[in-house]
Formats: structure tokens, C-alpha cells, sequence
């Protein structure tokens, strides 16, 4: 498919609505046309950032800025990006490898997707300032197999950019060389597990790796490595540009900058919108998305693993960054909102979310493979086929607890959240289900109504 064709099937866009309220940064140019090219990007003042770093900054003083700016990573866990920098060990001449993760697979996250099509370049730009930071020799862009002109999108941009002097070798006559090459994904949630990750990248099965050691010592190719999200590069370009003080300005005590929501499910207006941290789930709702469309019950967070709220003032009024959503037992996560409706037997949205689960375990560990994969599929096909027993609950708890925190890497905790959170606040859901072998809900199909 040519880059046109790709363009001329991609669907309405859904994203990118500014409000005047906040300042956009990483969301400037989506949905601009045209501003996928250097020619674009340069003239809006793109790479002044890496010159900026290259040439007026050392290593240290841009991995100084960074920590300072409390940018904290931005593909899920967040942990803060200054101080993952600082833990590469000192250049010894052989490679050493920045890895950006655009795997994007988890449902409700796709925030990166339009960054990679849109303004790609920005993206090439935050990997040159982190890779500068760090000293790394080369790197690798791992893009979800499924984002075709994304993909597209990027390698044009790294041509551009190495034809323009700012990849390959003396970038902007500064002697830091280094280039990117452009890895797709198999199409597996996994692959974006940062050490499923730099398996699928070598060319193994992308089962996870043990750690320690960690990247930082030992990553691709046994070297060390460190593994970004796009948005945490791309922030980091808007923290050289302005200034830690600028970015730690915005947000909250522990979590700083803007950040890229998503909103998607029954509201008016679905889509990506940049907010900074410690925004209300309410404003995102109802005042950028339009409120929802029907009768909401719930709320995912932040991506399909984080664990779900009801529809309660307490928790719309809820700030988005990470201590709060840490303190009231979910996660940020991406900042993928899922919104639920009324409507939609929680059981069977359940349902629907542990097949997405079962069908990406990869079935290294057997709590996961065995757990993940088969109880809990066939524990909900049973309840929602109407065959469940009143008792079916308490052994779905008991799977439930058996699996969380003993899998060998996150994706199974990042189905049991939310099947156990789903059990606390919609219980009665179940048991009504498990009682009378049909749901509370006619409704099931709410994308249908
Ligand atoms: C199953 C699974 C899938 C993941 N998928 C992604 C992904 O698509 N993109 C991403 O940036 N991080 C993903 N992560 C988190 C990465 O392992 C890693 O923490 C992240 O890329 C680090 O980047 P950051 O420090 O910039 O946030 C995933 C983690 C798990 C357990």
C-alpha cells in the first residue's frame, strides 16, 4: 500500500481537540496537514531542541535537565525518565542501543499512533536528544506491526533526517553520530513488554526476560540499552526547548508536564487530547470529550490493565497522575479512558477484555498460560452463557488471587486488576448473572444500540 492509499483509507480522524485552556506541545501539528515533512517540521522550529543539546549541552547536563523536569515515563509504569538515563553505565566504545517503544497495543491506548503519522519527526528529534544523553550508538524504533503509515511516516522522516545532517555520522558537525532503524512489530501485546521487546527485535520469540540484569546493563545483544515510550521522548524535546522549570510547572507534586489522554467508548467526541498531569477525569470527559452519549456506569483509567471506578463524583473528581491513582488502587497507566456504559453487563465486558488477555499470554509461566489463558476464559464463558452457579464467583476470586503477583511478568497482573476491581464494585452483577442465568442487562452489545 502507497503512503497515499494509506492516507486515503484512514478513518475520520478522531483526535487532536485542542481547548484553549491548556498548552499543546507534543499535539501542536496532529491532524495539521502536511506536517509530517522536515521542511514543515523546521520551519515550526523542529530540531532546535537537539541542536540546542548537541551543541550547547553535555551528556550529563541534558540527562540533569530531564531529571529535573520530573518527566516520568509515559508507557505505563512511569517510572521517571531522567533518573532510567542516568543508569546507563559510562560509555566503553562498544554499542550501546536506545530503543523506542511504539508497540502500542494495549485496547484504549493511541496516543503514540498519531505522532508516528502525523509529526513523526518530532519523534526522530526525542530520540536524537536521548540517545546524545546517553551516548548510544544506534537505535531502534519498534512500531506496532498494525500501523502501517505510521511506520511509513517514520522511515520517510528518517531518511529526511539523515539526507539533513541530524542522523548518521557528525550529526550537525558536533562528532555524535548515531541512526535509527525502523523494526515492525508481529502483532502481539507482549512485544511491547520492554524485554519481550528487545527479544522480538533480535529476532527471538517474544517471550519476557528475567531481570535483573536490567537493560541499562545488559539489553540488546547483551548491551546496555534503554527502552522509551514515544512520549516520553518526545517530551523530552519540549524540556530541552523550555526548560525543566517550564515542564515541572504543570502538573502536580509528583507528576509533572502534559500528558496524552485518551477517551474512548460511549462520548461524544473519542480521541487523543493533551492535558497536563493532574487534569480531573471529569474535565476530560465531560468538557473535552462531550460528556457521555448514554448512561455511564464506570470507568477504565488508563488502558485496559488498569483496574476500573464506578461512575461516583469521588472518583471523576479525581486528579490524573500517578500517586492518585496509585492511591485509590489503580493505575494511570497509559491514560487510556474507557468509558462504561450502564448498560453493558460488566461480565461480559469482563469477558470480552480476559480473551483479549488469554490470547496474548505468551505462555511462558504457568500462571499466566495456564491461569490467564484457560481458567479465566472459560470460567466467564460459563457465567455469561447463563451455566455459572452461585459458587463460580468465589472460584473466580480464588483463580483470580492465585494468579495475581505470581506470573513472570506484568500482562497477567495487568488482566487480574481488573477483574478483581470488577468483582468489587459491580459484585452484585455477578451474582445476579451466576442466580438467574442471564444478565441484569438486556443491552449487551452497547456499540450497537
Ligand atoms: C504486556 C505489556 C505491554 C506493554 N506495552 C507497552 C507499549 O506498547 N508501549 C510502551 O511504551 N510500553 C509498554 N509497556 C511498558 C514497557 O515494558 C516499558 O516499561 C516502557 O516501554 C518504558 O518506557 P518509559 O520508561 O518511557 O515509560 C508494556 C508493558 C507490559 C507488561
Amino acid at each position: 500500500m502507497s503512503d497515499q492509499a494509506a492516507t486515503a483509507a484512514k478513518p475520520a480522524p478522531i483526535l487532536s481537540r485542542h481547548d484553549p485552556r491548556y498548552e499543546v506541545t507534543m499535539y501542536r501539528y496532529v491532524g495539521v496537514e502536511g506536517a509530517h515533512t522536515l521542511d514543515f517540521y523546521r520551519s515550526h522550529g523542529g530540531y532546535e531542541a537537539a541542536k540546542k543539546a548537541l551543541t550547547g549541552m553535555t551528556p550529563a547536563q541534558v540527562i540533569d535537565e530531564v531529571k529535573a523536569s520530573g518527566l516520568r515515563g509515559r508507557g505505563g509504569a512511569g517510572f521517571p525518565t531522567g533518573v532510567k538515563w542516568s543508569f546507563m553505565a559510562p560509555p566503553d566504545g562498544k554499542p550501546r542501543y536506545l530503543v523506542c517503544n511504539a508497540d502500542e497495543s494495549e485496547p484504549g491506548s493511541f496516543k503514540d499512533r498519531y505522532i508516528l503519522e502525523d509529526d513523526p519527526h518530532q519523534l526522530v528529534e526525542g530520540m536524537i536528544i536521548g540517545a546524545y544523553a546517553m551516548q548510544m550508538t544506534f537505535g531502534f524504533l519498534y512500531v506496532r506491526g498494525e500501523y502501517y503509515l505510521g511506520t511509513t511516516r517514520m522511515e520517510a522522516a528518517i531518511a529526511e533526517a539523515r539526507a539533513a545532517g541530524l542522523l548518521g555520522e557528525n550529526i550537525l558537525g558536533t562528532g555524535f553520530s548515531f541512526d535509527i532503524t525502523v523494526h515492525r512489530g508481529a502483532g502481539a501485546y507482549i512485544c511491547g513488554e520492554e524485554t519481550a521487546l528487545m527479544n522480538s527485535l533480535e529476532g527471538l520469540r517474544a517471550n519476557p526476560r528475567l531481570k535483573p540484569p536490567f537493560p541499562a546493563a545488559a539489553g540488546m545483544y547483551g548491551r546496555p540499552t534503554t527502552i522509551n515510550n514515544v512520549t516520553s521522548l518526545t517530551s523530552a524535546v519540549h524540556v530541552i526547548n523550555k526548560g525543566a522549570a517550564w515542564f515541572a510547572g504543570m502538573g502536580t507534586d509528583d507528576s509533572k508536564g502534559t500528558k496524552l489522554y485518551q477517551i474512548s467508548g460511549p462520548v461524544k467526541r473519542t480521541g487523543v487530547y493533551e492535558m497536563p498531569m493532574g487534569a480531573t477525569f471529569r474535565e476530560l470527559i465531560y468538557d473535552f470529550a462531550g460528556g457521555p452519549t448514554m448512561e455511564p456506569k464506570a470507568f477504565i483509567p488508563g488502558g485496559s490493565s488498569t483496574p476500573m471506578f464506578p461512575w461516583e463524583d469521588r472518583f471523576l473528581d479525581m486528579p490524573m497522575d500517578y500517586g492518585t491513582l496509585a492511591k485509590n488502587g489503580s493505575m494511570l497507566g497509559t491514560g487510556g479512558v474507557i468509558v462504561i456504559p450502564r448498560d453493558k453487563c460488566i461480565v461480559d465486558a469482563l469477558y470480552n477484555l480476559v480473551r483479549f488477555y488469554a490470547h496474548e499470554s505468551c505462555g511462558k509461566c504457568t500462571p499466566c498460560r495456564e491461569g490467564v489463558g484457560h481458567w479465566l476464559p472459560r470460567m466467564y464463558q460459563k457465567l455469561v452463557s447463563g451455566l455459572g452457579q452461585p459458587e463460580d464467583i468465589a472460584l473466580l476470586e480464588s483463580v483470580a488471587s492465585n494468579i495475581k503477583g505470581n506470573a513472570f511478568c506484568p500482562l497477567a497482573d495487568a488482566c487480574i486488576g481488573p477483574v478483581q476491581a470488577s468483582l468489587k464494585w459491580f459484585r452484585d452483577e455477578y451474582e445476579y448473572l451466576a442466580a438467574n442465568g442471564k444478565s441484569k442487562y438486556a443491552k449487551n452489545d452497547w456499540w450497537q444500540a
